[in-house]
């Protein structure tokens, strides 16, 4: 079968890690017998470089004819200045909603091999598996922002705003993805204090007690699951939550993973297309150097096979072929243990490779 997808590299590390997905997907077509057409687009701080936009009209026509979307990074001190007009960040958010993806899954393991590169205590780690899913394209992320100079100086705002229907989605999203694992549901929020955490909290309770009577359901507050993500790791299955809990408590978890550098995210709305990206960003400081690790980004083009393309087999190819590289310690210095030497990306999407044809 052919199959198109977009490849937008972005900034930073962006084009190293994309390109060592794209070997990996041409290497796992190979073996399977599926062609992956792929074009490249602009996006975030090398786009407003080359068009005075984050996202040009003709990135988004892409995306939106091709079957997936795989992407890098986005962002770097050249475009820093937050009192910019166009940021290279408008990209990502940009083609996160114009494509209607509201579905944000960050999934949150650790491989045997990989727990003593963890910050964390080796006994909390164990059975660690859980996927967050995150709201994607709503709260204060797209509310209306104000920024204004009132009598006693200047005032800003970002409005967050949940409608019941954009909670409904994701918590059906969620409540499917639970029904598929070990059945267990975690609503975070911070009903405590804020009002679209209870609209939240009440829409998820009803939806749960009438449509999905067979999760274990439980509710926390954010402040909470932050400590208890540390203190007690294996006890999440599925979390759901708001966009910008999300975004922070999957920053925190992916130091469950050893590394910001082994987590990948699954973009996705309602239909089959969807936007496949590493959960880090564009990592400035080691850009060029050819030091960071891709295996975020060749994970996650194993979700693209698997939920954009329905392609399982080749996704578990991928995920193993991963597995594989970082049991025979070939690794980049992010996860490389004391006594282990790193090795470069491009040493390790060949060893990806390599372990693909096995
Ligand atoms: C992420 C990133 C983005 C976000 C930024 C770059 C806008 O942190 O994908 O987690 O906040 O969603
Ligand atoms: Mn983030």
């Amino acid at each position: 079968m052919d199959y198109t997808i977009a490849v937008l590299a972005g900034d930073g590390i962006g084009p190293e890690v994309t390109a060592e997905a794209l070997k990996v997907l041409a290497a796992v077509g190979e073996r399977f017998g599926h062609r992956f057409a792929t074009q490249q687009g602009l996006i975030g701080g090398i786009a407003i470089d080359s068009t005075g936009s984050a996202l040009p009209e003709e990135t988004v026509a892409l995306c939106k004819s091709s079957d997936a979307v795989l992407l890098g990074a986005v962002g770097g001190p050249k475009w820093d200045n937050p009192d910019a007009n166009v940021r290279p960040e408008q990209g990502l958010l940009g083609i996160r909603k114009a494509l209607g993806l509201y579905a944000n899954l960050r999934p949150v393991s650790i491989h045997p091999a990989l727990i003593d590169s963890s910050p964390l205590k080796a006994d909390r780690l164990a059975g660690v598996d859980m996927l967050v899913v995150r709201e994607l394209t709503g709260g204060s992320y797209f509310g209306e922002k104000r920024r204004e100079r009132g009598e006693r100086g200047e005032w800003a705002s970002d409005l967050c705003i949940y409608h019941q229907h954009e909670i409904e989605r994701i918590v059906r999203a969620a409540g499917e993805l639970a029904r598929g694992r070990r059945k267990k549901l975690t609503l975070v929020d911070k009903a405590n204090v804020m009002e679209t955490s209870r609209l939240w909290r009440s829409l998820t309770t009803r939806i749960v007690k009438e449509e999905f009577a067979d999760l274990s359901f439980d509710v926390m507050l954010v402040d909470a699951c932050a400590m208890h993500l540390i203190r007690r790791p294996a006890d999440f299955d599925v979390i759901v939550t708001e966009n910008m809990f999300g975004d922070i408590l999957t920053d925190e978890a992916s130091m469950l993973a050893g590394s910001m550098g082994m987590l990948p995210s699954a973009s996705l709305g309602t239909g089959k297309m969807g936007l496949y990206e590493p959960i880090h960003g564009s990592a400035p400081d080691i850009a060029g150097q050819g030091k960071a690790n891709p295996l975020a980004t060749i994970l996650s083009s194993a979700m693209l096979l698997r939920h954009s393309l329905g392609l399982e087999e080749a996704a578990r190819a991928i995920e193993s072929a991963v597995y594989a590289t970082v049991e025979a310690g070939i690794v980049t210095g992010d996860i490389a243990k004391p006594g282990q030497t790193p090795v470069g990306t491009s040493v390790v999407g060949d060893a990806v490779v390599a372990r693909l044809a096995m």
